[in-house]
């Protein structure tokens, strides 16, 4: 097979993207324009249902194909809806993008003193999440022949340092298992983890002037913090052809925050 840059490209795939409708200039906007921007129908989904909508209206009005579908990914009922949601309006799911989380609204308490709701909210939406929507859309991905499957995990699971690292590095365990269990199906699983992101939640939690913000100054190989729209040329190496046979990875997107061998 010959490469064109064809390959990249996701005309007639339908996405969900998860996370994609909360805080205004979001990663999961980011994902959910430039899935759109490539081709493929989104369903841009949230527990935000008017952000969800806002951002599904945004790619209708540049041309594209979206809806938004309201969606707790914690709860199974809720991701199961979604999925047939995206099967009524699109005719079934080739890509999915687990991007909600907890990042701003989780306890950051230390290990002796978290208290175990904080830390079973945050595994149930981080980790349980990505699960459930994995699940709620397989059965589709299979009858339409394959599909990809991209979890939104973090530079700050590596190492893990409290709850919401950990929550992430549990994630990339989920994307291992997701890759060998479903890979004979034709289905790709891959995590992107991120470095400091300048979305709206990520200036929130980390202004510019913060003494983390300088410590990855010294410390990181080009820039301290990138842009949401920086993280897209990875996010569609891994829905599409281009991408066909990367499983199981978790590709770093963070100016050389973490660097792994
Ligand atoms: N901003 C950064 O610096 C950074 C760095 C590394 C990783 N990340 C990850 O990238 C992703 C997006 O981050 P962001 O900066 O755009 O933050 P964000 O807070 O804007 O995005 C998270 C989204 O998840 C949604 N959400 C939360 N709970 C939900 C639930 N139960 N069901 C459905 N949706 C739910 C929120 O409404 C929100 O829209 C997250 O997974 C985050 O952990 C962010």
């Amino acid at each position: 097979m010959t490469f064109t840059i064809d390959q990249f490209r996701l005309d007639g795939k339908v996405a969900v993207v998860t996370g994609a409708g909360g805080r205004g200039n979001s990663i999961g906007r980011a994902y959910a324009l430039g899935l759109a921007e490539a081709g493929a129908s989104v369903v841009v989904a949230d527990l935000n249902a008017e952000g969800a909508k806002a951002v599904a209206d945004e790619i209708a009005a540049s041309g594209g194909k979206a809806i938004g579908v309201q969606v707790d990914v914690a709860n199974e009922a809720s991701t199961l809806a979604m999925g047939a949601a995206a099967r009524d309006a699109f005719g079934g799911v080739d890509i999915l993008v687990n991007n909600a989380a907890l990042m701003v609204d989780i306890s950051y308490d230390n290990i002796e003193t978290i208290s175990l709701d904080a830390w079973n909210k945050a595994f149930a939406v981080n980790l349980n999440g990505a699960l459930l929507c994995t699940r709620a859309v397989v059965p589709s991905m299979r009858e339409r022949g394959g599909g990809r499957i991209v979890n939104q995990t973090s530079g700050g699971a590596f190492p893990a340092i409290g709850l919401y690292g950990i929550s992430k590095l549990a994630l990339v365990g989920l994307t291992t298992t997701t890759a060998k269990v479903l890979g004979k199906d034709n289905i790709t699983c891959n995590a992107i983890a991120p470095g400091n992101v300048k979305s709206d939640a990520g200036k929130l939690l980390v202004p510019d002037d913060s003494p983390f913000i300088k410590f990855l100054e010294m410390t990181v190989a080009t820039r301290p913090r990138g842009e949401p729209d920086e993280l897209v040329g990875t996010l569609l190496l891994l829905c599409s052809e281009a991408g066909a046979w990367i499983t199981g990875q978790t590709i770093h997107v963070d100016g050389g925050w973490v660097m792994r061998p």
